[in-house]
């Protein structure tokens, strides 16, 4: 099995990354990618990437912090810098972000699309794939990629992390040639808030041929150990719970996803 998102380079990470890395690879999880939300966090991930050989970077201005801070500090030529680093393999988490969070509300719309447009640019540039972020904003994110097509890599555009929504951005995810990734998350009963499609009807929906695995560690840990700091091996607990739903075996699964995430990133 392949993480392909996830943040061992998080605070909750800094006193055991070691030990969780060594685990993971023990328990049979292949490789791990951590991605950044901001220039540290970012710089964190290549680091991490450097240091162990089943671990790669995605580097990226997550949508959340897509706010004066960041812009006034010359972001985009750290970020290319970051970008360029050998075992970076796409540029991510970024996109929209519509969710009214209680630390900083809604960052203005405008600004996260700025944000968002540069980092597509810049990952034409470099000829990397895009690894999406969407809260609530699916529809704007669809026209968004839409209306930048012809920056988008012809093959293997990039997916859409720990995707939600509704059946329309996923027909519009997959016509685009993104590939759809899914977490722990898709273990919970019921519909998160604001949502209308579970989560499981989407992975019924989507092509094993499109789908990728993630845990977005340290978040979203998925039942029985709902409520505990998520880790990279409980990816194997995705593919479990997606062998159900999707009516094949395991080794299956774990075949598929992993080749897809493999042809995505071009590791
Ligand atoms: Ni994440």
């Amino acid at each position: 099995m392949i993480d392909v998102h996830c943040h061992l380079n998080f605070e909750a990470f800094k006193d055991d990354f070691d030990e969780v890395i060594k685990k993971t690879k023990a328990d049979g999880v292949e490789i791990i990618i951590n991605t950044g939300t901001k220039l540290d966090s970012s710089k964190k991930a290549v680091e991490l990437s450097e240091k162990y050989e089943n671990l790669y970077a995605i580097v990226g201005v997550h949508p959340h912090h897509a706010d004066k801070h960041e812009l006034e500090s010359g972001w985009e030529k750290k970020l290319e810098k970051l970008a360029k680093m050998p075992k970076v393999v796409a540029i991510g988490e970024i996109g929209m972000d519509f969710y009214n969070y209680k630390s900083n509300g809604i960052v203005d719309p405008k600004l996260q699309k700025e944000v968002f447009e540069r980092q597509i640019l810049l990952a034409h540039k470099l000829n990397l794939p895009l690894q999406i972020h969407n809260r609530h904003a699916g529809k704007e994110i669809i026209e968004i990629l839409k209306s930048h097509k012809n920056l988008l890599k012809r093959e293997n555009p990039g997916m859409f992390h720990c995707f939600a929504g509704t059946m329309d951005t996923l027909k519009e995810a997959l016509n685009l040639g993104f590939y759809i990734g899914f977490d722990g998350n898709i273990t919970y009963k019921g519909l998160a808030p604001g949502e209308t499609v579970s989560l499981s009807d989407l992975a019924k929906t989507t092509p094993i041929e499109k789908i990728v695995t993630e845990t977005d560690s340290p978040y979203l840990t998925p039942v029985p150990f709902r409520g505990g700091r998520n880790e990279p091996m409980r990816v194997i607990i995705v593919g479990e719970f997606l062998s159900q739903i999707k009516k094949l075996s395991y080794g299956e699964i774990d075949r598929q996803t992993t080749l897809n995430a493999k042809t995505l990133f071009g590791i």
